[in-house]
């Protein structure tokens, strides 16, 4: 006998199916549920609404854990490369070794951007922020690619999609950050790994090459697996409603890139270092700071803390905070915003506000010191989440195509006035 969950409406009871996924996570289907009660339920945020069922990522807020199709986050960050970890995500299942090659192969042949993009990109002032210009270069993108517009063309067609979009990424993100800079674009080259290669793009010269050190490359490498995906967050859900109306992947992208940009979302990593900052411009009184944080007249927010489904700590979090000693300890940077963050974390951690409220470091919280110590500018940070995250919204947009979900359309509670007639200006 399945389980069942009853409702009491206007003193008629109706019974609608639970279901419970693989982890024993339950869900009151409620497909039925306006056809038979006339009622819809209401929930803004989301915050107790499932919008789908989905096989890619799992995560336990309570129990701080984060599956990509099954393999912890601590395992994967630790022993897989991120297009292993792209492709698991897209395709299901960890590559094998001609599965990878081929995997690679595919995406370094596609690295280059149409030469007339150039152009776009000279059009925009330097102190145009990178996410502005990724957002509208991928889109962008769909417009070179004709075939491409129509997602439901082939599997190959798709295909072909994806491996572009993860091969030209990285260079609109390098050539992004050339443009602000206003230095010379850099090539791709083919002998270079997906992260060495986005490196050189980043930082060599016309006048001199540059050599990867070994060292960002591994935190790099670690940073883009821990923000691959993160199941049906701000802007994987922005993906997931956009290619739900059958718009193209490109177009679905660049609407999950804007989405990130929020300060509330993947903005935070860029908005913690300017919080750090600017605390310690202000002489470093984080008693101060934390209870402007706790007053609800006050906007301040602590960015990098808190999170809708962690309630405990960000697995992702724990991870990167080690990884930001380790690297910059390799490295030699001694960056005291380092300290502050963790000065930060544990006067937070002790307080009852931040305990009661399940509020602790996110992903973003020191992801923004280890960019910093590889010399990635704050209005960077953001663009580099998007790299991660780029498999993660492919792997939901597929996921939403394959399983034929219908169009996004929610339903709503209208509270604005009742009928009345249109009055001629002269009589208002
Ligand atoms: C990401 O969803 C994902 O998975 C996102 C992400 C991913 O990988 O895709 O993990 C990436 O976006 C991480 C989050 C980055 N954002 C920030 O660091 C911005 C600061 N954090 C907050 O704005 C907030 O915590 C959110 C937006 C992250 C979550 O907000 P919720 O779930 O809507 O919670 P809420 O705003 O209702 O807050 C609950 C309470 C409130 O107080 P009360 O009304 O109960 O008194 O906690 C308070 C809030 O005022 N609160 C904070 C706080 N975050 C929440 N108070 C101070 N500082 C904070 N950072």
């Amino acid at each position: 006998m399945s389980e069942t969950a009853k409702i009491e409406i206007d003193g008629k009871t109706f019974e609608f199916p639970v279901i419970t996924g693989t982890e024993n996570e339950k869900a009151i289907d409620i497909k039925k549920l306006r056809g038979t009660t006339n009622c819809i339920t209401i929930d803004p945020g989301f915050k107790n609404t499932g919008s789908t069922t989905s096989a890619i990522t799992y995560l336990d807020g309570e129990n701080g854990i984060l599956r990509y199709r099954g393999y912890p986050i601590e395992q994967l960050a630790e022993k897989a490369t991120f297009l292993e970890v792209a492709y698991l995500l897209i395709y299901g299942e960890l590559p094998k070794e001609s599965e990878l090659k081929d995997f690679k192969k595919s995406i370094t042949n596609h690295t280059l951007v149409h030469e007339d993009m150039k152009q776009f990109f000279e059009a925009y002032p330097s102190q145009a922020h990178p996410m502005g210009v990724l957002a509208s270069m991928v889109v962008s993108l769909s417009t070179f690619y004709p075939e491409s517009q129509d997602p439901n063309r082939s599997d190959e067609a798709v295909d072909l999609t994806i491996h572009r979009l993860l091969a030209k990424l990285p260079t609109l993100a390098a050539m992004s950050y050339k443009n602000a800079v206003r230095h010379p674009f850099i090539y791709p080259k083919n002998e270079l790994g997906y992260i060495e290669n986005f490196l050189n793009m980043m930082f060599a010269m016309p006048t001199e090459d540059y050599k990867p050190n070994p060292v960002v490359a591994s935190a790099l490498n670690k940073l883009l697996i821990l923000h691959a995906d993160h199941e049906q967050n701000c802007s994987a859900s922005t993906v997931r409603i956009v290619g739900s109306s059958q718009a193209n992947l490109y177009a679905s992208i660049s609407a999950g890139i804007s989405a990130l940009w929020g300060p509330l979302h993947g903005g935070a990593n860029q908005a913690v270092i300017e919080m750090l900052d600017k605390i310690q411009e202000d002489g470093g009184d984080l008693d101060k700071w934390i209870a402007k944080a706790k007053d609800k007249n006050d906007p301040f927010r602590l960015m990098g803390f808190g999170h809708r489904v962690y309630k405990n700590f960000d697995p992702r979090a724990k991870i990167i905070k080690k990884a930001a000693d380790d690297v910059l300890e390799q490295l030699g940077v001694d960056d005291p915003a380092l300290d502050l963050a963790k000065k930060m974390e544990k006067i937070a951690l002790e307080d009852p506000y931040f305990i009661d409220r399940g509020l602790y470091p996110n992903v973003d919280f020191y992801s923004g010191i280890i960019y910093k110590a590889l010399n990635i500018p704050s209005e960077m940070f953001t663009v580099m989440f998007a790299l991660g995250r780029l498999p993660g919204w492919i792997a939901q947009w597929k996921e939403m195509k394959e399983n034929k979900e219908p169009i996004g359309r929610p339903r709503q509670i209208y509270t604005g006035e009742n009928e009345r007639d249109y009055v001629s200006i002269e009589k208002r």
